[in-house]
């Protein structure tokens, strides 16, 4: 019979860093944190205009969306099937002040989960990799 030989040096080389969406929990610590962004942008009178006259499923499918976003470009195993970034807001007149907004409460939602320090940076960074698609006007 064969035996199978574990090579010590292979095993070496075979350790890679893990990805940012292994390293924040995987899928459902993602949804949790979208899950709290999209209430606290509820709550806040900043964004008040973005949610009249829409409907809650029209606003379930923004927010699985932007799950399955950073899921995807996390390193995570989702497809992204929504428009892209600029589509999907050209119109909204997304402002600077509102696009800070926006960044202060996906803080607030990245510690509210506990997320380190290292991982808040580079979610951060996913968001604002977008900033020129999103902000159209000062
Ligand atoms: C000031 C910040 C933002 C505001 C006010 C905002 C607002 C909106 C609104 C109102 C929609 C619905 C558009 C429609 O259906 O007609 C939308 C869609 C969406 N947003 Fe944002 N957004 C912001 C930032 C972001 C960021 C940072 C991301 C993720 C990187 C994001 C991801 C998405 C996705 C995935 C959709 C759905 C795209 C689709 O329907 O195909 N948004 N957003």
């Amino acid at each position: 019979m064969q035996r199978c030989i574990i090579d010590n040096m292979g095993a070496f080389n075979a350790e890679v860093e893990a990805s940012l969406y292994q390293r924040l929990g995987g899928y459902d610590v993602i949804a949790a944190v979208v899950d709290d962004l999209f209430a606290l942008m509820r709550a806040d009178c900043r964004f008040e205009r973005f949610g009249t006259g829409r409907s809650l499923d029209s606003r379930r499918r923004a927010q699985q969306l932007t799950v399955e976003l950073i899921c995807s470009v996390s390193g995570g195993p989702c497809y992204y099937i929504g428009r892209d970034m600029r589509t999907a807001h050209a119109g909204l007149r997304i402002t600077e002040s509102e696009w800070g907004a926006s960044l202060e409460l996906t803080r607030k939602a990245l510690k509210n989960n506990s997320i380190g320090p290292q991982e808040q940076s580079e979610f951060m960074a996913l968001f604002e990799h977008y900033k020129n698609d999103i902000v159209e006007t000062a």
